[in-house]
């Protein structure tokens, strides 16, 4: 069976899920031909010694999220995860006074392009409205485009473009700011 062809089951992320989750984080965001050799497991570690502290401190204001396969012969994998916290604006800051952020969001590759990311986004979505929070936000790379697709078939629109200001970042593709609403109050 296609991994994936079932709705994945969406759960908080555990500490025992963190291997998985490093790997997972470095599979999706890091070339490993730019980590050759014992780069890599040094790259992981430090992504899960990380992510530790934040599952540790998951509270009311940040949540992680893990996708788990149901569809056999792949039930239990850890297919996919997102983050989503609730922030505060600083004054000066566009921004509504609170507003929720998704980050880090990565499916493994060998189930991409089933559904997984928008089943994680909409727990989000879900997660933000439990808080009463009808702002959603998020950044995406402009050359990422896989990724700015999902985003736009979900509802997301670019507000803001943002390029580096140091010269070690000339030619690095923009940062786009996107921004959905939940819910018109
Ligand atoms: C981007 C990413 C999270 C998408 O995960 P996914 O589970 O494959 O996404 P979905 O299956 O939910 O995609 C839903 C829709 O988004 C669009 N989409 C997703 N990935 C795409 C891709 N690589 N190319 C074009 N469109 C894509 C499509 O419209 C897709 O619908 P379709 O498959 O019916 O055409 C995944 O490719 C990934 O982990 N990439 C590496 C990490 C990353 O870039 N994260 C985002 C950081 S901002």
């Amino acid at each position: 069976m296609v991994p994936g062809a079932s709705p994945p089951r969406i759960r908080s992320a555990r500490l025992e899920d963190l291997p998985c989750l490093a790997r997972l984080l470095a599979d999706s965001f890091y070339d490993p031909e730019d980590w050759p050799g014992f780069f890599y497991p040094l790259l992981t570690f430090g992504i899960q010694t990380d992510l530790r502290q934040r599952l540790q401190y998951q509270s009311q204001t940040c949540r992680c999220l893990t996708a788990i396969l149901s569809s056999p012969p792949w039930s239990g994998e850890l297919a996919g995860s997102v983050e989503i916290s609730r922030r505060l604006s600083w004054p000066w800051q566009v921004f509504p006074k609170t507003y929720a952020y998704v980050a880090n969001l990565a499916v493994g590759r060998f189930c991409r392009r089933r559904g997984i990311a928008s089943h994680l986004l909409k727990a989000c979505e879900a997660i933000s409205l439990d808080w009463q929070i009808y702002d959603l936000y998020l950044h995406v790379m402009a050359d990422n485009r896989g990724a700015l697709r999902l985003y736009q078939g979900l509802g997301f629109k670019i507000i803001a473009m943002t390029s580096t200001a140091f010269p070690w970042g000339q030619g690095r593709p923009e940062r786009l700011l996107m921004y959905k609403k939940l819910k018109h109050i």
